[in-house]
């Protein structure tokens, strides 16, 4: 078995904090674990908690038509994971001791894929993985590099539902995604390439 099958495995018997007693499913992560970009939300909802996988819900829906639309998928070319691994009963934020729990399958997540990019989607990722007094609403698409990996926090797509207006600020964070994935990845970019590679005869 691979390092990856071994932690998903490990990490679908954690029993780490009272989350685990209302879970359905443990929610591990999806993507292609050669991303060079992972994108981290802040918990699974009721249908990923029934599903088993990371923003497949109304919100969900939304982020990979956004991703769509500037070239990123979760079958081509990113890993999608969040800060606690089971739902939070009603959404309600996961707890700091539950996300202390957690986060050591996130950083082992991490280890694995060696993303050089991390994108926060929303508040609780942010200030988790970026800066505990991030302001959404004020640093959302900044770039900073910690520890050599490019971090940025955006706006949450669950937020985006439902407060449609700050659409095209999402947006422009994923166009600023692209450029920084053209200045300091290699092979995402070249995925991108051969997509649009005129068909030869
Ligand atoms: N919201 C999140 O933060 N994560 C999910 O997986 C789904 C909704
Ligand atoms: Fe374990 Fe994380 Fe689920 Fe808590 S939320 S039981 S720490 S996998």
């Amino acid at each position: 078995m691979g390092d990856w099958d071994v932690l998903r495995d490990q990490c679908a018997a954690c029993t780490g904090c009272s989350l685990a007693a209302t879970r359905q499913n443990v929610v591990f992560g999806v993507g292609v674990t050669d991303a060079e970009v992972l994108l981290v939300g802040e918990g699974p909802g009721a249908n990923e908690d029934r599903q088993g996988e990371p923003f497949v819900g109304a919100a969900g829906q939304l982020l990979d038509r956004m991703l769509a639309g500037v070239g990123f998928s979760r079958h081509h070319n990113v890993y999608i994971a969040n800060i606690v691994k089971c739902r939070p009963p009603q959404n309600r934020d996961p707890l700091p001791e539950e996300q202390d729990a957690c986060i050591g399958w996130l950083r082992r997540q991490t280890a694995l894929l060696r993303p050089r990019i991390i994108v926060c989607l929303g508040r609780v990722a942010a200030c988790r993985l970026i800066d505990p007094a991030f302001k959404v609403t004020r640093q959302h698409g900044q770039f900073v590099c910690k520890n050599g990996v490019w971090m940025m926090g955006t706006l949450h797509p669950a937020a985006l539902l439902r407060n449609p207006v700050q659409k095209a600020d999402a947006f422009r964070d994923l166009v600023a995604l692209r450029d920084k994935v053209q200045e300091v990845c290699t092979h995402t970019a070249l995925w991108w390439g051969e997509m649009n590679e005129p068909n030869r005869p």
